[in-house]
């Protein structure tokens, strides 16, 4: 595709609507061709985010540019952007053919044949092309819209929820196939989800919005090994976190006391400064932890984090085993063991040990309240 007009850049732009503010002033650069999602509870901002983008919101203050342009103040129809709603929004007196060929004609081109079906390819819709959206999938109404979009060559495509209708198994397959036509046609994709999943799955970079800021950006996997906040830490994924003193710093790794037990953690994975005295939130994934039934705690290697305490709650679910643990460190503390032997003594009552490798545990300011991110939606979490 010709024509690439650089990276989306957004310089302290915001949005009121009266006392409310949606949007805090942001700055945010997407890199031309990325695959960039902006992911966030309801109500923390990203649709009015995407629509400041595409010129359908007018900001409060701040720019947009796409490349050295500067397109703050140009109407929607100019923008070389194109958006992808939840509803699609497809013409039902149209068959699929003229919902995709209706950019081209509307900017009047007559021979539209060739680029229509070369569209309908891309997105694997060749068959369906005589018929009208109401005898479509839910996939493929969406992947019509996609195309209708993609017509128009935007050098960005925004995509509002656009698989938010999708069962999930449709939702999965949808996301591989996003992905794929994103690859091929090689142009920026701003994808708007609260599914932390598909973000992680799909984008090169995620951005974590709350409460109308953006708390952490960065590659998936970075963020869901260093979440840089307690909201990160429990929006992307499960994390327990464990309330900790400062006992003492030894080398690169901090010492820290928490129930009566000792725990480490590098100080390199530390988000915040800690001094000796301190406190500290530990984090530490379900999926990185063990668990051990106390009999066999003689066995578990020197060196790793042991937290001793009574197994509450089992939940099976085929390729893992959840057990939900309390102990005096962390009340309801979430591990996963994956189901190759399967212990038949970790039943709730069980006496435990859930240990970890030092190195896996991450460490947060307690500031934050510790459960942000948790509860999904709109609770506006104070920051
Ligand atoms: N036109 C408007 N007038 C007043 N308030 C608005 C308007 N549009 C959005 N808001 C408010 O701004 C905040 C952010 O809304 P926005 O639609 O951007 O959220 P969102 O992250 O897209 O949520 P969802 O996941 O539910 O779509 C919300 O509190 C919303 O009620
Ligand atoms: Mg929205």
């Amino acid at each position: 595709m010709t024509n690439r007009g650089g990276d989306v850049r957004l310089t302290g732009i915001s949005k009121t609507y009266g006392s409310l503010t949606a949007v805090h002033p942001l700055d945010l650069t997407v890199p031309q061709g990325s695959f960039f999602a902006l992911l966030g509870a309801s109500g923390c901002g990203k649709t009015t985010t995407l629509r400041m983008i595409a010129g359908l919101e007018e900001p409060t203050a701040g720019t947009v540019c796409l490349g050295d342009r500067d397109v703050t103040r140009l109407p929607p129809h100019k923008r070389p952007v194109n958006t992808v709603f939840q509803s699609y929004a497809l013409f039902p007196h149209l068959d699929v053919f003229e919902n995709v060929a209706f950019g081209l004609r509307r900017r009047g081109i007559r021979s539209v044949k060739k680029q229509v079906e070369e569209m309908l390819e891309l997105v694997q819709l060749g068959e369906q092309a005589r018929r009208r959206p109401h005898l479509l999938s839910g996939g493929q109404q969406q992947r019509v819209a996609v195309a209708r979009a993609l017509i128009n060559h935007p050098e960005v495509l925004l995509l509002d929820e656009p698989l938010g209708a999708l069962d999930l198994r449709l939702r999965r397959r949808m996301q591989q196939e996003l992905k794929r036509i994103q690859t091929e046609v090689g142009i920026t994709f701003v994808h708007v989800t609260h599914d932390q999943e598909e973000a992680m799955s799909m984008a090169d970079t995620v951005a974590v919005m709350n409460a109308g800021r953006i708390e952490q950006l960065g590659a998936p996997a970075d963020l869901y090994e260093r979440p840089g906040t307690a909201f990160v830490a429990n929006f992307l994924g499960t994390s327990n976190l464990i309330e900790a003193e400062v006992h003492s710093t030894n080398g690169d790794d901090v010492v820290l006391t928490a129930g009566g037990g000792r725990l480490a953690v590098p100080r390199a994975r530390c988000a915040a400064p800690v001094r000796t005295g301190g406190r500290v939130l530990l984090g530490i994934r379900p999926e990185k932890t063990s668990l051990t039934h106390a009999d066999d705690s003689a066995g578990i290697p020197a060196g790793r984090n042991r937290v001793a305490g009574r197994i509450t709650a089992t939940s099976f679910s085929g390729v893992a085993t959840s057990y939900v643990v309390d102990s005096a460190a962390c009340p309801g503390f979430e591990a996963y063991v994956q189901n190759i032997d399967r212990d038949p003594r970790l039943v709730p009552g069980a006496e435990v040990v859930l240990h970890w490798n030092p190195a896996h545990t991450f460490g947060l300011d307690t500031a934050p309240a510790a459960r942000a991110g948790a509860a999904e939606a709109g609770e506006e979490a104070r920051t």
